[in-house]
């Protein structure tokens, strides 16, 4: 399987990294700064894996990323948009203390930016086999599930992720290409917190195992790390 995975320099998208690899997957790894990637240059020396420069916001960044991968392979299978940020000041997500720019910001990187980065890739992703597009999404991003206010641009930027992996399931139909909003559960990163209920193995054992069942017939769903649906 040959996989590209956006934010792989730390959290779920580095357990991706070591999880595909161990299992034999030619992987890309985007990294914003590769340089500082240490744990992504490491398995670089050992496996089949490519750091990538990729910052998903960076339409220059995407071009020369789809270059880069073009060199090594001619088709991918999946590619998982997992790159996310939520922001570090609760306060800027707080109604009355909301900054227009600090929401934008969470939206480009978190809503945008997949569906550019899928665009860009989609020749790659086309001539793939089962082709695969992972939205990384939330149970945050559920409007069914909002039962509590607060995080503002973030919930946003999942829910209306979701949509985009809706619509995108049926414009990539044609094509063959499998579309999922995915979410990872509460897992134990920089983002998730240390009391998090999951481990990334935990979390990414799950993903895969998602990953690999997908047909056609899941397209334009929003799947658990378990298999489970969630409401939209
Ligand atoms: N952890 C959870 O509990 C949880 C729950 C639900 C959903 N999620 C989702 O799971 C995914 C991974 O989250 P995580 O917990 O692993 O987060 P994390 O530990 O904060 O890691 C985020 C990753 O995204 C990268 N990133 C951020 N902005 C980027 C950009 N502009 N271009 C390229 N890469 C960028 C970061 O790179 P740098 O190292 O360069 O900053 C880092 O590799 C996200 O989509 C998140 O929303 C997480």
């Amino acid at each position: 399987m040959r996989v590209l995975i956006t934010g792989a320099s730390r959290g779920i998208g580095l357990e991706l990294a070591r999880q595909c690899v161990a299992r034999g997957e030619q992987v890309f790894a985007g990294a914003r700064n590769p340089e500082t990637a240490h744990e992504l240059q490491r398995l670089a020396k050992l496996y089949d894996l490519t750091v990538i420069s990729l910052d998903v916001t960076d339409e220059d960044s995407i071009a020369a990323a789809v270059n880069t991968v073009s060199t090594k392979t001619d088709a991918l299978d999946v590619l998982i948009n997992n790159a996310a940020i939520n922001p570090e000041t609760p306060a800027y997500e707080t109604f009355g203390e909301l900054q227009a720019e600090a929401v934008l910001q969470v939206l480009h990187t978190n809503t945008v930016a997949p569906l550019i980065v899928a665009q860009a890739f989609m020749d790659l992703l086309s001539k793939g086999a089962n082709p695969r597009l992972i939205n990384i999404s939330s149970d945050m991003g559920s409007i069914a599930g909002r039962s509590y206010g607060g995080s503002h641009s973030y919930c946003m930027s999942k829910a209306a992720l979701n949509m985009a992996s809706r619509g995108l399931a049926h414009d990539l139909r044609r094509r063959n290409v499998i579309v999922i909003a995915l979410d990872p559960g509460w897992v134990q990163t920089d983002m998730g917190g240390a009391s998090a209920s999951l481990t990334p193995h935990e979390s990414v054992s799950g993903i895969l195992r998602v990953i690999d069942s997908l047909t056609l017939k899941d397209s334009g769903k929003y799947y658990d790390y378990r298999g489970g649906q969630h409401q939209w």
